[in-house]
């Protein structure tokens, strides 16, 4: 799987996004051997830069956060096809020299005719773009060439203005050509899911209502929102995560097998999972929401949200969201999917837990069987990738006494192959055009479908709840798990 002749023209080349990931994976994706020699790299900004500024830049950008080690030789030749184009989005004229540039590296460096356009940018600046595009010609290709263009989450606000976006991204380019960007589907661990799930025999038969209790996918940050209140307020971490990230690990865990894994039998199954989830009727007492306030975090004074730099003191932006959802098929009634995540919590962790039923009987009198837990798969997202398997164990000694053990596979010791960023995956899959890791529109649609109810519910609800730094959210989180009988993990 190496990419044929091809660029990539980063918009939004001077944020955060793409100095952190998308430059270091365009890097690593070299030194790995997996892009063509005459790959061209153009950066477009408003800001004042030339090509060796931004080739410059980049290098910084490379040598501080690649994952693969920085080689002069691979850097030299990526350096070659650095461009930089400098314009605000409605400016005609930079887009016509874009569009120069781009017909310039096709012959010096022979991209024939291939490009993607990245647009790292807010939504609201999408539309202008992808026009810009059509206009200057860019969206269109010759008969043998593609273009394609990447969009990054927030597909939009809510239902309504991921419709719009989605209707002016698709006049512009057709559907196959659109690839919309949710790293955690580019995580090995996420696709490891579904290799755990359908490459065995032992699993399957028991991911049902029959034995699975419920289900809790935890996405928890220790960090706070940094320098991104521009981004963050007024989305929060149900837009920001919840109806991305969670949903689509919902999908993959609750799906049936899908006939193969090209990109259109994946997407019907986890849209059928996303059409069959179920609200709960009183969202009061099955949903809670929070916001961190200032507090200690590892030995550290840190900020309340509302005390961070450009958030106003009134904003009721959540920083933490937890939701219960039900998904009403066969496999799963009767079986609650808990979602949960937040900044400033105890530690970073990402995980799903798979959490079973009680043993029916159990034929030894213990002394306090409550002390036994509820068997347990835990698929570890991150940051210690692997799968953790929880189950009881015979105590040594002259009693029968049963405790839980977990027994764990983790890839560090598993594996010496390292595993790509998520970002570098999905720009290679951009590149080869590869659909299967992108979420298709109509999954966006149903995501929002989810989480457009709680979110009005929330807007007349008032005010999220505060919680301290460096514990696992507010009250109203444990208080929502209490009413089902059941608690949080502590991962
Ligand atoms: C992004 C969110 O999608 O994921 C961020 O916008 C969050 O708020 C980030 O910090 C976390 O990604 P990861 O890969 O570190 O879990």
């Amino acid at each position: 799987r190496i990419a044929g002749p091809s660029g990539l023209v980063i918009f939004g080349v001077t944020g955060d996004l793409s100095r952190k990931k998308l430059l270091p994976a365009v890097y690593d994706l070299a030194n790995r051997g997996l892009l063509p020699p005459g790959f061209g790299l153009t950066g477009f900004a408003r800001r004042d830069w030339n090509a060796e500024h931004f080739a410059q830049i980049t290098k910084e950008a490379v040598q501080a956060h690649a994952r693969t080690p920085f080689r002069e030789r691979v850097w030299k030749q990526l350096e070659q096809g650095i461009r930089f184009v400098q314009g605000e989005f409605d400016d005609d004229d930079a887009f016509d020299r874009l569009a120069a540039t781009v017909a310039e590296l096709d012959t010096q460096r022979g991209t024939g005719g291939n490009h993607a356009f990245y647009l790292s940018v807010p939504p609201g600046a999408f539309p202008l773009v992808c026009k810009q595009l059509a206009r200057s010609g860019l969206s269109q290709s010759a008969d043998d060439a593609w273009r394609r263009v990447v969009i990054e989450k927030p597909f939009g606000h809510d239902l309504a203005s991921a419709l719009e976006l989605q209707e002016v991204v698709e006049s512009v380019f057709p559907g196959d050509s659109v690839f919309r960007i949710d790293h955690y589907l580019g995580k090995e661990t996420v696709q490891n899911l579904l290799a755990l799930r359908f490459a065995n025999q032992m699993f399957e038969p028991i991911w049902n209502n029959h034995y699975v209790d419920h289900v809790q996918i935890t996405m928890a940050e220790d960090i706070g929102i940094g320098s991104r209140a521009g981004y963050y307020d007024g989305i929060g971490a149900a837009r920001d995560v919840i109806q991305n990230h969670l949903l689509q690990l919902l999908a993959l865990t609750a799906m049936e097998e899908p006939v193969s894994f090209d990109a259109g039998s994946l997407r019907a199954e986890k849209e059928k999972v996303l059409s069959a989830v179920r609200l709960p009727r009183d969202l009061g007492a099955h949903t809670a929401r929070g916001q961190y306030g200032a507090g200690w975090q590892g030995g550290e004074k840190v900020l309340g949200f509302h005390d961070e730099d450009g958030i106003p003191p009134e904003s009721v932006t959540d920083t933490y969201a937890a939701i219960k959802l039900d998904i009403d098929t066969r496999r799963w009634a009767g079986v609650p999917f808990y979602l949960r995540t937040g900044k400033r919590l105890g530690r970073r962790v990402t995980e799903i837990a798979v959490v079973f039923k009680r043993a029916p009987h159990l034929p030894f009198a213990l002394p306090d069987t409550e002390e036994l837990g509820q068997n347990a798969l835990v698929i570890r997202v991150q940051p210690d990738e692997g799968v953790t398997v929880r189950f009881g164990a015979k105590v040594p000694g002259t009693a029968m006494e049963v405790r839980d053990v977990t027994m764990d596979f983790g890839y560090g010791h598993a594996f010496t192959e390292n595993s790509p960023e998520a970002y570098e995956r999905l720009i290679l899959d951009v590149l080869l055009g590869d659909p299967p890791l992108f979420p298709h529109s109509k999954e966006v649609e149903l995501s929002w479908r989810v989480l457009d109810p709680i979110l009005e519910f929330w807007e007349r609800d008032g005010a999220p709840d505060t919680y301290r730094p460096g514990t696992w959210g507010p009250e109203s989180a444990d208080a929502m798990m209490r009413r089902d009988g059941r608690t949080w993990r502590r991962p």
